[in-house]
């Protein structure tokens, strides 16, 4: 049985968990900084990076006081290294350093988008490689065929807006604030979503690619029409959004025959309307589909302490050295090739 410590702290939750290798949380805190950022209308990289200095340690500490463990009863730390805002990923990495350097444990460094790509096998342990992940989170929005422990193939990216990012700006355009996709998911149910006419960019197209920009400027330009309430538009981004959402993977899965399991990661994964229409398109495909539990799909110290798990389990597992550098991008396959019009992320 093996006990993993995780860290987070590459965007604005600040966590640590214990995971054992029986897929139990043994304990877990975590403080998130929505009202440090509320404010800005988004998450101030610097402002995240001080939150996380003054909060980890004692958060650490906590969590191994609830589970009434010492960090030499762990086998590893395991922090998230990339990507993300650097300022905060460097308070955890070198939080994490100094805990593996004075208790004589094993550091491994995590790339935060795999442990949201291995988070659902920590919620089930049905969920068996290789699957095929739509991974939708602020920063990202991605269909990859994961095949293993480090082995994932990026199969679509978003060539503009992650769809977590659409969620953010569509809250922000109606004034329902901050985090978005929540609140997105609040006021749709109480709206109609064929009431307002809004595109789907990219469906129908050969490639499965994701765009969000253009929905998100037709949800600008039906708000300032005046012709439409905050709740209808709402529900019809929403509506919008996973019908993009299930042509692309539809396109994605047409290519991974052999795949009989589809599971759905990161942020946006707690969006029931998006889970049940997922689930409909498993069905579909008949395939098995799992989404964690919408705490698990949030940033959480847990799914960092799992991917930790599942690295220990490895034949080839060695020790992230000392030296190893924080990373603001980390694709998880680095061979994907890069789509035209794609901004940044990656
Ligand atoms: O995975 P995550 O916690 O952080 C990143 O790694 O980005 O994802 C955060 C994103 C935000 O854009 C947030 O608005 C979105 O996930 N999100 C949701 C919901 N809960 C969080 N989007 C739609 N519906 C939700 N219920
Ligand atoms: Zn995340």
């Amino acid at each position: 049985m093996a006990l993993v410590l995780g860290i987070e702290s590459s965007c604005d939750e600040t966590a640590a968990a214990l995971v054992d290798s029986d897929r139990r949380i043994v304990a877990q805190r975590i403080a998130s900084q929505d009202a440090d950022h509320a404010p800005y209308g988004g998450v101030v990289p610097e402002i995240a990076a001080r939150a996380h200095a003054e909060r980890l340690a004692p958060m650490i500490e906590g969590v191994l006081s609830d589970a009434g463990v010492t960090l030499a009863e762990c086998d590893a730390i395991a922090a998230t290294a990339g990507p993300g805002l650097i300022g905060g990923v460097m308070v955890g990495l070198v939080t994490a350093k100094a805990l593996a350097m004075a208790s004589d444990t094993p550091l491994i460094a995590i790339n935060h988008l795999e442990g949201h790509a291995l988070s659902p096998r920590l919620a089930d342990p049905r969920i068996a490689f290789p699957y095929a992940l739509l991974l939708v989170s602020g920063g990202h929005c991605q269909i990859l065929r994961v095949d293993g422990v480090g082995q994932y193939r990026r199969f679509a990216t978003t060539i503009d807006d992650a769809l977590g990012e659409a969620f953010d700006k569509t809250a922000k355009i109606l004034g329902l604030g901050f985090p978005g996709g929540p609140a997105v998911e609040q006021a749709a149910k109480e709206g109609d979503p064929k009431a307002v006419p809004l595109p789907r960019p990219m469906v129908g197209s050969g490639e499965p690619h994701f765009s969000f920009a253009g929905l998100k400027s037709a949800v600008l330009r039906a708000h300032d029409s005046g012709k439409y309430g905050a709740a209808d538009i709402a529900a019809s981004f929403q509506q919008a959004a996973v019908d993009c959402v299930t042509d692309r993977l539809h396109i994605a899965l047409s290519r991974m025959d052999d795949v009989d399991t589809l599971v759905v990661a990161g942020g946006v994964a707690a969006n029931a309307t998006v889970r049940a229409a997922l689930e409909t398109l498993a069905q579909d495909h008949s395939m098995l589909f799992a989404a964690p539990p919408p705490k698990l799909c949030t940033d959480n110290a847990a799914m960092i302490a799992w991917a930790g798990i599942e690295r220990l389990a490895m034949p080839t597992f060695a020790p992230d050295p000392l030296d190893i550098s924080a990373r603001p991008r980390w694709p998880l396959d680095p061979g994907a090739e890069p789509v035209r019009g794609a901004g940044v992320k990656a």
